[in-house]
């Protein structure tokens, strides 16, 4: 039984890599302070995995009580999530996202290091790309620079970490650019759980068809595509999941590897309209609206290194996704009932 330190195991992505960590035999020390979450993510991981993982509640900008927890556990692997990640609201409050994740990436690789952890797994982004010139970006794309301040956090994540190895090597680290990750656990008990009004495209889907919000608006149909709404690489959470388990079981002698995690296929937002009315059965309301400031007109990942280095690639449909959302949405919403 290995033990993997999981920090913002309680949100999004976080909770789900338990569910696979677990399954894989891990034993997951999940540390998180709730502030993006709720306890009734923590209920939905109970019932999944009983008692195969643990749960602190802490703020991993807290040196001295992340320092604690270094003491007491031999954690074989770290996968740090804790972050924040609205784009929107990175620009209404920079500091606070300057602050919460560059500190708690540093205060968590220092650890790695003083401790010697062999592993260690950083939740960064396709945004790290910026505009990019071709649509299918590859890792060796060059990295551009960000539109937000969140944008930069997880650009100069990378940079910190690639600083870090420049002249030691004090473990082996993976930085996963994740694409769009959407969809729930097909069980329905985990999911997306965003507080307030959703910036995402598929949690705002899925609240306005069950009536939560009144439309969706597209932003913008004018852009050079097939049908001039946005491209966007969609890819199932549980996959994201799974690259985390298969980063722990990758070894290779470089130190320091990034790996796109997309399914290397594009879909239109009319397409996930379409897409979702079909596996729903639901009409969605929707608008078509102005661009909105900073997005992107398409992008995908060539996903050649995640499936012949790292051993991954994404399993689940797009479909897939979005009915464990859909189903995950109606489930959540009679639960608020
Ligand atoms: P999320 O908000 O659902 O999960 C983040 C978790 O971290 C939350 O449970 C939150 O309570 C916790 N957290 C935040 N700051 C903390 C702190 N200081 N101490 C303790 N806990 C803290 O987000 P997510 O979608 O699961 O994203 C996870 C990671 O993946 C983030 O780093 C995010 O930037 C990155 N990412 C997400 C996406 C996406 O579209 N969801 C895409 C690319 C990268
Ligand atoms: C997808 C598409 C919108 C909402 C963001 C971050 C990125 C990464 C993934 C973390 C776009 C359109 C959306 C709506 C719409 N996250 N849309 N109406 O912008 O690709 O990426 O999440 O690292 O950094 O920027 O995802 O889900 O917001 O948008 O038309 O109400 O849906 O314009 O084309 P995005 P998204």
């Amino acid at each position: 039984m290995k033990n993997v330190l999981v920090t913002g195991g309680a949100g999004y992505i976080g909770s789900h890599t338990v569910v696979s960590l677990v399954e894989q035999g891990f034993y997951p020390v999940v540390v998180d302070d709730l502030r993006s979450s709720s306890s009734l993510i923590l209920e939905g991981l109970s019932t999944l995995v009983k008692d195969g993982y643990t749960f602190h509640r802490e703020d991993v900008c807290d040196l001295d009580s992340m320092t604690r927890l270094f003491q007491e556990y031999r954690f074989d692997a770290v996968i740090h999530f804790a972050a924040y990640k609205s784009v929107g609201d990175s620009c209404e409050e920079p500091l606070k996202y300057y602050h919460n994740n560059l500190l708690g990436l540093i205060n968590i690789l220092g650890l790695c290091r003083d401790f010697c952890i062999p592993k260690f797994v950083f939740s960064s982004s396709c945004t790290v790309y910026g505009e990019p010139d071709e649509k299918q970006v590859y890792e060796h794309t060059p990295k551009r620079l960000p539109e937000s301040p969140y944008g930069f956090t997880k650009w100069m994540g990378e940079q910190i970490i690639e600083d870090l190895h420049r002249n030691v090597v004090p473990f082996q680290t993976l930085c996963l650019r994740y694409f769009n990750p959407i969809g729930a656990h097909p069980s329905g008990m985990i999911g997306e759980l965003p507080k307030g009004i959703p910036n995402n495209l598929l949690p705002y889907i899925t609240q306005t068809a069950t009536g939560e919000l009144s439309s969706l608006t597209i932003f913008g149909d004018d852009y050079p595509t097939p049908d001039g709404t946005c491209i966007r690489d969609y890819v199932h959470v549980c996959d994201v999941a799974d690259a985390h388990v298969q980063s722990l079981f990758f070894s290779d002698p470089n130190p320091l590897c990034f790996f796109n995690i997309g399914t290397g296929c594009g879909s239109s937002v009319l397409e996930m309209v379409r897409l979702f009315e079909q596996v729903s059965g639901k009409t969605l309301p929707y608008t078509i609206g102005k661009r909105r400031k900073g997005d992107i007109t398409e992008i995908f990942a060539n996903v050649n290194a995640s499936k012949n280095l790292l051993g991954w690639s994404a399993k689940r449909t797009v479909e897939d996704a979005i009915r464990d959302a859909w189903n995950w949405e109606q489930r959540r919403n009679k639960t608020h009932d």
